[in-house]
């Protein structure tokens, strides 16, 4: 069984501060399939993830190579490293997702770790359009400008939102729009008004990105309370909802009586709806700060919502510091 050393990119240190290794760690163990016993080490100085996989297949090169952190992959040969060339998996630049930088965007290295886990979680028919290699549809239905949808094109599926905030949709849409002309990518791209029993309720953004010999990629997102988001989709149902919580710092959650410090209340409302949305067998991937909701309340919340919270040692290691007043945990469950 060949031992690999994953060098992580610096930016994980950056983001995680010395947490990256056990949180890349934990995101290797549970979307990489046939690798095993993931752990830190040192060689030369230089700190790398080790861990042991039964081949280095295609496939099993791709799963490193999509993790969150990974920059690099060498094959331990007695002292020697032998790099092995980690196939790029990208299917758009990822200036799309880096270019944006705005106060409350959730870090892109992170995103790309909770979409990851979530999708990685999935089961019955969604973990089968996935193990296909088939365009899933994620919904964030707290989406703020879209990195989760970003994300989500870069993975090669498509990303569906609901973002109260109409001035984030818009710098979301100018962003998108000049993006898509400036690489002179066939597409479409376009804002209009959502009407309801004939009375205006909104906008809604949609893009559709044609890449040449591939099924279109698409995005498309609602100005719209998160607790509104089934009636704003209608019967659209979605493989996996990712989505990172209000802070109660940076955003407020509005909760139609001005801003809660916590987002415990709108979760309770916004989780049964959001679990109707979910195909069966889809899963919903949710970040929050742990300091307005405990882990276990907010397993309790997922539970009491009709999911099944994936819990055990291999979900314990993603807890970390963002500042002072966050720290961020993530929670994975399923739809039954
Ligand atoms: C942590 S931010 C998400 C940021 C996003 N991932 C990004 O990178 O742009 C949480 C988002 O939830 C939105 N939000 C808060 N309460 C909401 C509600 N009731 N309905 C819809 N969106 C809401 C906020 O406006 C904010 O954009």
């Amino acid at each position: 069984m060949p031992t690999c050393l994953v060098l992580l990119a610096p930016s994980a240190n950056h983001v995680y501060a010395g947490e990256a290794p056990e949180l890349s760690a934990a995101e290797i163990s549970l979307t990489c399939p046939g690798v095993q016993d993931v752990r830190q080490v040192a060689v030369a100085g230089i700190d790398y993830l080790e861990l042991d996989v039964d081949d280095l297949s295609q496939n099993r090169l791709e799963a490193l190579s999509r993790a969150s952190a990974s920059m690099a992959c060498f094959i331990r040969e007695g002292e020697l490293l032998r790099p092995v060339a980690l196939p790029a998996t990208d299917v758009v630049d990822d200036d799309l997702v880096t270019i944006p930088k705005y106060q409350g965007k959730t870090n892109e290295q992170f995103t790309r770790l909770l979409l990851n886990v979530t999708l990685a979680s999935l089961q019955g028919s969604p973990a089968a359009r996935r193990d296909t290699g088939e365009r899933l549809s994620v919904l964030d239905p707290m989406c703020g400008r879209g990195t989760t949808l970003t994300t989500c094109w870069l993975a090669g599926h498509n990303g569906f939102g609901v973002e109260d905030d109409a001035r984030a949709v818009e710098a979301m849409a100018a962003h998108l729009s000049t993006w898509l002309r400036r690489k002179r990518l066939k597409h479409t791209a376009r804002t209009s008004k959502v009407r309801r029993e004939g009375r205006a309720i909104g906008r809604r953004f949609d893009a559709e990105l044609r890449l040449p010999g591939a099924e279109p990629l698409s995005i498309g997102v609602f100005t719209g309370d998160t607790r509104d988001s089934g009636s704003l989709w209608g019967r659209r149902t979605f493989d996996a909802i990712v989505t990172d919580a209000p802070y109660g710092v940076v955003h407020g959650s509005h909760t139609g009586g001005g801003k809660d410090r916590s987002p415990a209340a709108l979760l309770a409302e916004a989780l049964p709806v959001w679990a109707g949305q979910l195909r069966r067998g889809g899963t919903l991937g949710l970040s929050w700060n742990t300091h307005g909701l405990s882990r276990e309340d907010l397993l309790d919340l997922l539970g009491e919502a009709g999911l099944e919270p994936l819990d055990g040692p291999a979900w314990s290691h993603f807890s970390h510091r963002v500042d002072s007043s966050i720290q961020r945990d993530l929670a994975v469950a399923v739809k039954p």
